[in-house]
């Protein structure tokens, strides 16, 4: 109801000028939704702000403000309650209108933005020649979800997967596999990826203790880094066979991303070195370049340096991060950088957001901001181990969903007694597995970290993928037994009678807000929250009111709530990342 809302204020703001004269011009009428459905929709409590200022008891500023507020057309007249807040309940005929508009909208009435951004979604990001764990599976799924609500309300959204492949352990990697498996350099499908990892662990091992192994490494990192075409062929062969274990995951997932590396702006890294120079900020400190930054100290009580050039003239990873925001700063033109990682890395980007801030690279419309995540845990609140005790792998761990997911239907049919063709059984089983998992991570508050539990995530009853999808299918067979067109309903059908009918339209005109705040905070649990609301609501409405044997305009009525139900559920889920189903 974001346009009730600017409404709302606008009439505000003119009462405030009209009541009390231009200095009031631009006050905050400190509107919220009402505490209770019984007192109206909202309630502006700035009767009880402005008493101090203008030395008058709050109910006579109330009154004031009351007989200057012109919203006849949107309200019924305001009310004034307790100490003075001032009620208001939207007129039916608007909340009506507002209603039709939507369902006749294949937008549902959510109006894109109207400036939209410039938006980097730095996501996924998993390292090369290492598996992707759960962490990048959080990223990933948060991360697209961010990026789908963005792109929803028009902004121009570029997804980056900011991979690591480049650094030190390629060094190790290629002196190992050349000296075990030769052919892994030169052909492309002498290993596999889970091979890949083996070999980067036991490379890892020589290099912690081998002196010569160390050394040949470190020349093989100077041979790369000076652009040796075997090296670089080397390299190249094992960045591709990673990529192609990483795109099967992301295919499964239906997730879209610009993979842009750190090898990318491994030839902006000088640069960032002399810059800094400039801006005097750079220190030399034991051979090392490094600026010491403000509010982060040592056990000593000593501002702690962010290293950007090794004393062997070496970069790390906080180098190619300040070259990035150069980068996406001064080349694609970014207003906002949303980096999805886990927790852990949040001092590594408050530490480079401030020196780039320091540095005066970051104009000030544009915001970088860090939106970290919680730890994936097992079911015992340890960290996630397999049966053998090993870390999961992404893609087990994705198979297994579906495999339970497919077990789970398979009773269900039996119970039911329904036979469905293998195709239907197939599709139902891999997208609820997968979306079981995409929606247990994304209805936690991401901040927390949550167990891992196929039995939760699958569960058709509770706040699950299974249960919204349910919901969704659900309506979808009543349009079916309706025999009528859903999306031809006569709008003007539209008379609401029972409360239930009233608290449904009002959530299903809600959604605008809600993802006008996730656009903001970056939480997408709030749409999870909001689509449970609403099925729940749905639920309410479906129990009291009949509808397809409801005489007409009754029918009509409900079913075009009904439709836009699941349209808004439909809506909310693929912004989720997850597609619905209309038969389950
Ligand atoms: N590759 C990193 C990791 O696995 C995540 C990169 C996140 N993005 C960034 N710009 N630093 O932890």
């Amino acid at each position: 109801m974001k346009d009730a809302i600017a409404r709302l204020r606008l009439a505000f703001e003119t009462a405030f000028v009209t009541a009390f004269g231009p200095e009031l011009a631009g006050t905050d009428p400190v509107l919220v939704p009402a505490s209770n459905p019984k007192f109206g929709d909202y309630q502006a409590n700035v009767a009880l702000s402005l008493a101090k200022t203008l030395g008058q008891p709050p109910r006579d500023i109330a009154s004031a403000i009351v007989s200057a507020l012109a919203i006849d057309d949107l309200c019924d007249p305001p009310t004034i309650a307790g100490p003075g807040f001032i009620n208001l309940t939207l007129k039916a005929d608007y909340l009506l209108d507002q209603l039709r508009a939507s369902h006749q909208s294949d937008r549902l009435g959510i109006q894109t933005v109207a400036h939209p951004q410039r938006i980097i979604v730095d996501f996924s990001s998993p390292n090369i020649a290492k598996e992707m764990h759960v962490g990048h599976l959080r990223s990933t799924i948060i991360g697209d979800s961010i990026a789908r609500v963005l792109e929803f309300l028009g902004h121009d959204v570029l997804r980056l997967n900011h991979v690591g492949d480049w650094g030190t352990q390629f060094g190790m990697l290629i002196t190992h596999l050349r000296q075990v498996a030769p052919a892994a350099l030169t052909n492309p499908d002498a290993i596999d990826i889970g091979d890949l990892v083996a070999f980067y662990q036991k490379a890892k091992q020589r290099f912690d203790n081998d002196d010569d192994f160390k050394e040949q490494s470190r020349q093989e990192v100077v041979c790369l880094q000076s652009g040796d075409p075997e090296s670089r062929r080397a390299w190249q062969l094992l960045c591709d066979q990673s990529r192609r274990e990483f795109q099967k995951i992301y295919d499964l997932l239906d997730i879209r991303l610009t993979e842009r590396g750190e090898s990318f702006y491994n030839p902006m890294l000088p640069e960032v070195v002399a810059a800094l120079v400039e801006t005097q900020l750079l220190v030399e400190d034991s051979g090392a370049c490094c600026v010491f930054l403000e509010g982060f100290v040592n056990k000593d009580g000593n501002p702690l340096p962010l290293i950007v050039q090794k004393s062997d003239g070496g970069y790390n990873y906080a180098t190619t991060d300040l070259a990035a925001i150069r980068y996406r700063i001064g080349t694609d033109q970014a207003d906002r950088v949303i980096y999805v990682t886990d927790a852990g890395q949040a001092n590594h980007f408050a530490q480079v957001f401030q020196v780039a801030r320091r540095a005066g690279w970051i104009p000030d419309n544009v915001e970088l901001v860090h939106v970290p995540f919680g730890l994936v845990l097992g079911e015992d609140g340890k960290k996630l181990k397999t049966r053998s005790g090993d870390t999961p792998k992404l893609k087990d761990l994705l198979s297994e969903a579906i495999e339970r997911s497919r077990t789970d239907l398979h009773n269900r049919l039996t119970t039911e007694e329904r036979t469905e063709s293998p195709e239907f059984i197939g599709h139902v089983a891999t997208t609820v597995g997968l979306s079981a998992v995409k929606y247990a991570d994304l209805s936690q508050n991401r901040i927390s970290s949550y167990a891992f539990s196929y039995d939760k995530m699958l569960a058709l009853q509770g706040n699950t993928a299974p249960y919204m999808l349910y919901a969704y299918a659900r309506i979808q067979s009543i349009g079916r037994k309706a025999a009528v067109n859903l999306s031809q309903l006569d709008s003007t059908q539209l008379h609401l009678s029972d409360d239930s009918e009233w608290m449904l339209l009002k959530h299903l005109l809600r959604l605008d807000e809600v993802l006008e705040a996730i656009a903001t905070e970056l939480m997408p649990n709030r749409l999870c929250e909001y689509l449970f609301d609403l099925s729940k609501k749905f639920n309410q409405f479906y129990d009291r009111c009949p509808v397809l044997n409801a005489p007409d305009p009754d029918r009509t009525s409900r079913l075009l709530l009904a439709d836009t139900t699941a349209r808004t559920l439909a809506l909310g889920l693929n912004l989720l990342g997850i597609q619905v189903l209309d038969r389950m």
